[in-house]
This record gives structure tokens, sequence and C-alpha cells, in this order.
């Protein structure tokens, strides 16, 4: 009865195309979906694929069509639907079987699933995905957590679905348990800043320089040949010349300027928070994004205190060029901190994930993609280094590109433009390399206030100052 190698749950638009892509590649794929019709209405539309689909009307004719070990990936809304999956798969499954939760899980629900299911006999892999929809369709960078063992089971799979950067999969085992789906947040949180920092450069072009969607266009085409050739360039330029239909006018100037999240972005800043690590501009462009959800709340604040100039005066040319600089020396550092909130994870968790993996199986598929990977790849593959940015190559790329940040975040504050994440990384740069920082008097204060003691830079053990305490 068995005719599937694999079986998918879950028919929305990223479920259907990873479908399709799994079909593609030579795989019969058993497919189930809650609203059942879906399931035949699916098939019906698969075209030429349609002899790889076995529709399934219930979980039990799932589980009886896909051959053991029955790998079946879940493509449902991350939280509570695929915990009722999970319960309901289980009465279905046997052991060895292999649930594959595809969706942006929250990492510390896919460890705790890793460990409830632990001692059922059933193997839970959870696995980031990112792409949208053209990525799942026709490949996807894939990012695994889970035990070796069940990698090797559905690695044949995973690696013919994922994109590929030079005929290189974009689709790894990353490590144990959460290791995928935290790697896949982090993807997202740094995502958020690659996104916010973009809006940035675009609002002064637009409100400081009084640029038009379609003079503002060519500028981001321009720089998509150049250092920050990416995806997320590439499709800024495309949006920004786009008209609506509608209006006849550029589409992006209809579009309500209030920006949604799912919660990855969020989650990327929590963790970096609990781990220690400073992910500021990550938390900067997720702040950005609640500020943007404020709306009325702003229009009344733009009423109350006036509407800034926001005018740039100031060669056009040289600003464009200092953008571009700007943009790559905010990202340089965005990236040196999703990285270092990754390796802070793997050591706590012990995942042991191999960061010039990371880097390389984001260069192609996923939402960041870019050459830019490649070099990060590079730097992390030629030794060990504390952070990104003590990368010898980095040294030197963020030695050309910060004076031009800096100009770029000092015209904005003068012209009263927000740009909280070029901010952000300023601040972190410039905060991480400053050899004697201000806290020794925020040490200072607190022994004041607290006796909470302080290390002296002459002589070792803790100590007091000469304050006394009477208020
Ligand atoms: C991807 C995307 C994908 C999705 C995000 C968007 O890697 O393919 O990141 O995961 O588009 O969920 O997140 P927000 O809705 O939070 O912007």
């Amino acid at each position: 009865m068995a005719q599937a190698e694999i079986g998918l749950i879950g028919l929305g638009t990223m479920g259907s195309n990873l479908a399709l892509n799994i079909a593609e590649k030579g795989h019969t794929i058993a497919v189930f979906n809650r609203t059942v019709s879906r399931v035949d209405e699916f098939k019906a539309n698969a075209g030429a694929l349609t002899d790889r689909i076995v529709p399934c009307h219930s979980l039990d004719e799932l589980a009886a069509t896909i051959r053991p070990p029955r790998p079946t990936i879940l493509m449902v809304v991350a939280g509570q639907a695929v915990d009722d999956q999970i319960a309901n798969l289980r009465q279905v499954l046997s052991p060895n079987d292999i649930i594959i939760d595809a969706g942006n899980a929250d990492f510390n629900d896919t460890r705790r699933r890793f460990a409830e299911l632990a001692g059922t006999g059933l193997t839970f892999i959870g696995m980031g995905v990112s792409g949208g929809e053209e990525g799942a369709r026709h490949g996807p960078s894939i990012m695994v957590g889970g035990t070796q063992e069940s990698w090797h089971r559905v690695e044949d799979v995973i690696l013919a679905i994922s994109a590929k950067y030079n005929g290189e999969p974009c689709a790894a085992w990353l490590g144990p348990d959460g290791a995928g789906h935290f790697v896949k947040t982090i993807h997202n949180g740094i995502e958020y800043a690659d996104m916010q920092m973009i809006a940035e450069v675009y609002g002064l072009l637009r409100d400081g320089l009084g640029m038009s969607a379609k003079e503002i266009a060519p500028v981001f085409s321009k720089w998509n040949d150049g250092r920050l050739n990416s995806y997320l360039i590439e499709i800024t330029a495309k949006v920004l010349e786009a008209d609506d239909p509608a209006t006849g006018n550029p589409v992006v100037d209809i579009i309500l300027d209030r920006a949604g999240q799912k919660g990855t972005g969020k989650w990327s800043a929590i963790e970096a928070q609990k781990l220690g690590v400073p992910a500021t501009a990550i938390e900067a462009a997720v702040a950005a994004r609640v500020i943007s959800s404020m709306k009325t709340e702003r229009e009344a604040a733009q009423a109350a205190y006036g509407r800034t100039s926001g005018n740039i005066r100031i060669d056009r040319d040289r600003l464009f060029h200092d953008l571009e600089l700007a943009l790559f020396a905010g990202k340089i550092a965005a990236y040196a901190q999703g990285f270092a909130v990754m390796d802070a994870a793997s050591k706590a968790f012990d995942w042991n994930v191999p960061l010039p993996t990371v880097s390389r199986i984001w260069r192609a598929g996923c939402i960041i993609r870019s050459q830019f990977l490649g070099t990060i790849a590079d730097a992390f593959s030629s030794g060990s280094v504390a952070n990104l940015l003590m990368a010898p190559a980095f040294v030197q790329m963020m030695g050309e590109a910060h004076p031009s940040l800096r100009k770029v975040v000092s015209i904005a504050a003068e012209a009263g433009l927000p740009v909280p994440a070029l901010s952000a990384a300023l601040a972190y740069f410039d905060g991480y390399r400053q050899g004697r920082g201000t806290s020794n008097l925020i040490q200072a204060q607190r022994d004041f206030f607290g006796a909470h003691g302080f290390e002296r830079i002459d002589q070792p053990g803790a100590h007091h100052g000469p304050w006394s305490y009477s208020a």
C-alpha cells in the first residue's frame, strides 16, 4: 500500500510549493491538509507533477501511504498548531518515524518538542526554511536541527530540494534539537536589520533629498552591481520601480507605513538579550517596526512637535557614495551581531553550530542571500575570531566604510530623519573598538549607591570608593 517516500501536512502557499519542489525532484509525496478538500484541489492543479502527488484524506491514510520510516513534514502555522499536529501524528505513526517541523518555530518550542518526543521512538527534526514562496518552490535555504542520524535519513531529499550556490546545496545539518530553528530565527533577525537599514537610506533619499521612488530605484540598482549586491537590494529597486495599476502612482507611495511582524525578529532580540550578546542593530529594527505600527500616535506627535524640515543640502553624488558605504558598514555590524548571537547560543546549548556552513548555506535561496555571505564564510573558515569585526578582511572593509556610516548618521540626525538601525550599528562599532570605555563611572556609581565594589586598574581584587553612604 505504501507508495510515497515522504509526507507533508499543511498545503498553504509554503507547504504547497515545498511539496511541488519535492515532487519535481523525483520523489513521490503524500499530502494532507486540515481542510481536506484542499488535498484533491492541490493534486488537480499539480500539472505534470500530479503523478507524484498522493492525496490523503486522513492522517491514517497518510501514515499508510508513506514508506517507513515515514518522514513527515509539518508546514503549519508556528505555535499550537504544531503541537496539535504532533499529538495527532503520535496516534498514527510508528517508532522510528520522523516528524519534521519546517515552519518558523521558536527554538525553545523545538527543544521542548524534541524532549517530549524522546522516548516515544519518534524522531523530531526542527528545520528552518528560508526563501519565501519562490524559494520553497524552486530551492530554499534549509537549516536542519536534530540528531545527526535523523539528518542522514532525510538528507537526500533535503539536499535535492534546496537552492544551489555554484552547484553546492544550500542545506545542512547544523546541530542537535533547536539548532536549525535558532539559526533560522537569527537569519530573520538579520533580515529585519538589513531591511530596516535599506528603508532608512530610502527615507534619507525620499525626505532628505526629495527624490521620487522612480529616481531612487536606479540608485539601488546601481548598488546591486557593487559591494551591496544582494537579493534585498535587488528587490528594493524593483519595488521602487513598480506602479500601482489602480492609480498609476508608484506602488510604494500608496502603501501604508506600518510594517507587520510575525515574531522571529523579536525572538532574535530576546534570545540575544538572554545570552548577553549585543544585537543592537537587530533590536533597533524590531523597535522600528513597533514604532511604525503606532501610526496614530506618530501623527499626533508630528502635530505636537512639527515636522522636521528633513532637507539635506549636500552634493548628491557624494551622498550616494557615503550612503552605499554606510549601508555596507551597517550590514557588517548587523551580521557581526547575528553571528555572535549564534556563536553564543551554540556554546550555551552545546550545539557546535558550524558558522562557515551557516554562511555558505545562506549564499543562495534565502531572503538575505548575497555574495557578502561568501566573504563571511571565508572569514570564519580561515581561523577563529572573537567577532566578525575582528576578521582581517572585515577590519579592512569596516575601516574603509565606517567613516561614511558616521557621516550619514550625523547628516540624518541634523536633518531630523530617523536612522535607528544605522545609528545602533555605528554605536556598536564605536563601543566595540573603544579600548577604554566609560563603564568605570558606572562601576563607581554602582559602588556608591549599592556597595557593589569595583576592580582597579593597578591592583587585583575587589575595592570600594572613598564615599560615605549617607544620602
Ligand atoms: C524567509 C522569511 C520568512 C517570512 C518571515 C517574515 O526567510 O523566507 O524570513 O520566514 O517572510 O516570516 O517575517 P515577518 O512577518 O516577521 O516580517
